[in-house]
């Protein structure tokens, strides 16, 4: 039996600016938990502000940018690199997020070399995968988290990272913010499929070890079925990680 580690992850995307981040973190109030870490990934203007209000209030929760770019300096207008965040105190990172690659146009390409860059540098990846509503109703969910998940798990860097340094967050497209949840039984099938790949690429001792998060449309009123799955080692929230009352009672589930 896998031994849980629970990783319980709020993507704020586009939403929280600095002041609306330090009214957040002072109406949250959580007590820390043995086996679950609590992490949010603000926007970066708000990162400072989240870090800040977080260590004031001595609250257990991490702190990550929902981006970085996979240089470290240069000529890439409007973008922020790893030693910009690390100069804030940033350590976890989430890559590929769907909205990225659908709006921003990243590829498995760019998704592997901000995942190598972001780990050369020392953070810690929370890498996103997921199909579209398409790929699902054509029956090839299994092979679009192959494909998206082929070159990251044929790169040495990435497999040594696996389990310590980078974990999965599977998000099916059409889950996200449409209050359509996979069901249980869809998502642990999905992570059972994930979870095999790892295996066939790192061995099962070192698989078991990796957390596959699960998102799209993660609220209290379906987080514990989800969690009750064995693959299932935690959600990524978008709406309902933006209140801190669902986002406590989510919390409150564990
Ligand atoms: P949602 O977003 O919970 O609003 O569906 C999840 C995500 O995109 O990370």
């Amino acid at each position: 039996m896998r031994q849980k580690s629970i990783l319980l992850a709020g993507n704020w995307k586009m939403n929280h600016g600095p002041s609306a981040a330090e009214g957040y973190f002072s109406a949250i109030e959580i007590a820390p938990k043995a086996n679950a870490q609590m992490r949010i990934y603000p926007p970066f203007l708000s990162l400072s502000a989240s870090l800040n209000t977080v260590e004031q209030k001595k609250l257990p929760i991490q702190i990550g940018a929902q981006n970085l770019h996979f240089e470290k300096t240069g000529a890439f207008t409007g973008e922020v690199s790893g030693p910009m965040l690390q100069e804030i105190g940033i350590t976890q990172v989430l890559i590929g997020h769907s909205e990225r690659r659908q709006y921003f146009a990243e590829t498995d390409e760019t998704v592997l070399k901000k995942t190598i860059s972001a780990l050369n540098q020392g953070f810690e990846v929370l890498l996103c995968v997921g199909e579209t509503l398409e790929e699902r109703k054509s029956g090839t969910t299994n092979l679009v988290m192959e494909t998206q998940l082929k070159l990251i798990l044929s790169d040495e860097i990435c497999k040594s990272a696996l389990g310590l340094k980078l974990h999965i967050a599977y998000e099916p497209v059409w889950a996200i913010g449409t209050g359509l949840v996979a069901t249980p039984e869809q998502a642990e099938e999905t992570h059972a499929y994930i979870r095999s790949l790892l295996v066939n690429s790192i061995g099962a001792p070192k698989a078991d070890t990796v957390r596959l998060l699960y998102g799209g449309s993660v609220t209290p009123a379906n987080f514990k079925d989800l969690l009750a799955c064995p693959n299932i080692d935690g959600g990524l929230v978008g709406g309902a990680s933006l209140k801190p009352e669902s986002w406590m009672a989510l919390w409150n589930l564990i």
